[in-house]
Formats: structure tokens, C-alpha cells, sequence
């Protein structure tokens, strides 16, 4: 599918890896998003005044559930959903300041939002002749770390769900991708880790594997990571461990 006349909705386009790809997208696409922060959608309207933007917190999933009906009043079809958005907390069940709330607030926001929108905007997803979820995944999805866990489950499971929606839906249009990133220089990962893929290079790669229908689209390291996990799982539990 080439990436030009579409209509395209993002989650999480207000930073990172989601603000490079509606710079790279915006030109020749019509992108829709669905953001929690005003002060932040007015900013991204105000460089993208094309932008049509719906307000709705991903863990609150009435909020999500309304934004969506008001987008399909508005918009009979749809190309392209990217499940792009996330939230990553970092303390271990160990830690003081590990929060019980932040549980149910990163599945919701990670997983639960997903499987909402993809359920919600199959219709018009379907009414095209081709169209594309893709799901924002992780190398973490595939080999987990020791902090971040609730993170790593989340990718886990939406890694079980895009295979088995791909199932689900492999007679209908509407095709399920997944693109697996490695660490990536965002807001995110602010003040941790080293090595960082640019967000440049990485939205480039997200972009070509939609435009290739590449299914699970591993990026940057997450090849490697892939094929250690493959051929020696121990090891690869061993690297991700000390990660
Ligand atoms: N950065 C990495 O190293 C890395 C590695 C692998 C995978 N990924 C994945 O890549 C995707 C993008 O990550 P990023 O690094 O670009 O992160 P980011 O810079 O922190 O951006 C996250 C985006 O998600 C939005 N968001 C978070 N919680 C939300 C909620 N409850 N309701 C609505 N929007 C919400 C944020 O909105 P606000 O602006 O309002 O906060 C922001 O736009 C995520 O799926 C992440 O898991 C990232």
C-alpha cells in the first residue's frame, strides 16, 4: 500500500516515534488522531492545522469508546489505524514507589485501548479494499526485562492478539501488522539506556513496513534479538535480564 491519499489514524501522535511519523505522513496523507492532552493536540494542530484530532485518555475506555463514535459519524472509512501509543513505568514490585494503580493504567492504556480500537474501527477498516492495523510492538514483547513488567506483559499480549486477529480476519481486507523496535531515543526513554535508534530511522522503517505489508516487521536490533531467542532462548533471557 502506498502511503499517499490515506486516511490515517494514530494514537499517540503528540511525541516520539507517533510525532515523527505524522511530520513524515501529513504531506500526502489525512491524519486523524486521538490524544489525551489539549495543550498538546493544539500544539501539533497549530504546525499540522489538517490534523482532525479526538481527546480520549486510552485507559479510560468509555472516553476512548466516545471518541470513536464521534469519529464514525464523521468519517465513513479508514486505511490505515496505528496503535502506537503507550505508557512505560519503569519500578520494579519491590520498589518504595512502585504504584498499584499504575497496574491497571498500563494494560489499559497498552493492550486494552488496542483491542478496543481494533474491535471498534474494523467496519471501516473493512470497507476499503485494502487496509492495515499495525501495532506498535517491542523486542520486549518477545524476550521480557526485569523492570518494566507489567510493560513487557502488555507487548507480550499484544503479540498474541495481532497474531490472532491476523487469523481472525485473513478472509476480510484488513491486514494485522506488527512492528517489533528496539530502544529508541523518545521521551520515553529519557535519561536510561544506551545505543538508541533514532526516532528518524525508526519511523522511516515503521513506514516501509506498512507500505511492504511486512507481518512482523522486526527492527534495528530486534532481528538479533529474534534469532538469539530462536536458536539459544536461554541466552537471550540472560541478555534481556541484565538490559
Ligand atoms: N522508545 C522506545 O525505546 C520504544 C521501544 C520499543 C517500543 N516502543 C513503542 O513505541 C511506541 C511509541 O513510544 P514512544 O517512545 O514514542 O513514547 P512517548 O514519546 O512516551 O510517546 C507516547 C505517546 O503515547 C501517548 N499516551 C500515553 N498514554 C496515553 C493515554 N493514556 N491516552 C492517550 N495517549 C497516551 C502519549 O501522550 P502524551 O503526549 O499525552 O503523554 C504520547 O503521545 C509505544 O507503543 C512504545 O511502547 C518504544
Amino acid at each position: 500500500m502506498q502511503l499517499i491519499n490515506k486516511k490515517i489514524l494514530i494514537t499517540g501522535a503528540t511525541s516520539g516515534i507517533g510525532l515523527k511519523l505524522v511530520e513524515k505522513l501529513y504531506q500526502n496523507n489525512n491524519l486523524y488522531i486521538i490524544a489525551r492532552n489539549q495543550h498538546k493536540i493544539n500544539e501539533l494542530q497549530d504546525k499540522f492545522p489538517a490534523i482532525i484530532a479526538y481527546k480520549a485518555d486510552l485507559k479510560n475506555i468509555d472516553e476512548l469508546q466516545a471518541a470513536v463514535k464521534q469519529f464514525r459519524l464523521e468519517t465513513e472509512n479508514l486505511d490505515v489505524l496505528i496503535n502506537n501509543a503507550a505508557v512505560q513505568y519503569t519500578p520494579t514490585f519491590i520498589d518504595n514507589d512502585f504504584k498499584f494503580e499504575s497496574i491497571n493504567d498500563e494494560i489499559t492504556t497498552n493492550f486494552t485501548s488496542l483491542c478496543c480500537l481494533c474491535y471498534l474501527l474494523f467496519p471501516l477498516l473493512n470497507r476499503q479494499s485494502e487496509s492495515i492495523i499495525l501495532n506498535i510492538n517491542s523486542g520486549l514483547g518477545l524476550v521480557p526485562k526485569t523492570t518494566s513488567a507489567i510493560y513487557c506483559a502488555s507487548k507480550g499480549a499484544m503479540n498474541i492478539f495481532s497474531q490472532s486477529l491476523r487469523h481472525q480476519l485473513k478472509d476480510t481486507h484488513v491486514n494485522v501488522l506488527q512492528a517489533f523496535l528496539p530502544l529508541v531515543d523518545t521521551p520515553m526513554t529519557k535519561g536510561r539506556g544506551k545505543s538508541k535508534m533514532a526516532v528518524e530511522k525508526v519511523s522511516t522503517e515503521i513506514i516501509k513496513g506498512i507500505e511492504k505489508t511486512i507481518l512482523d516487521h522486526d527492527i534495528g536490533k530486534v532481528k538479533f534479538l529474534r534469532l538469539i531467542n530462536r536458536l539459544l532462548p536461554s541466552l537471550a533471557k540472560q541478555m534481556m535480564e541484565k538490559s
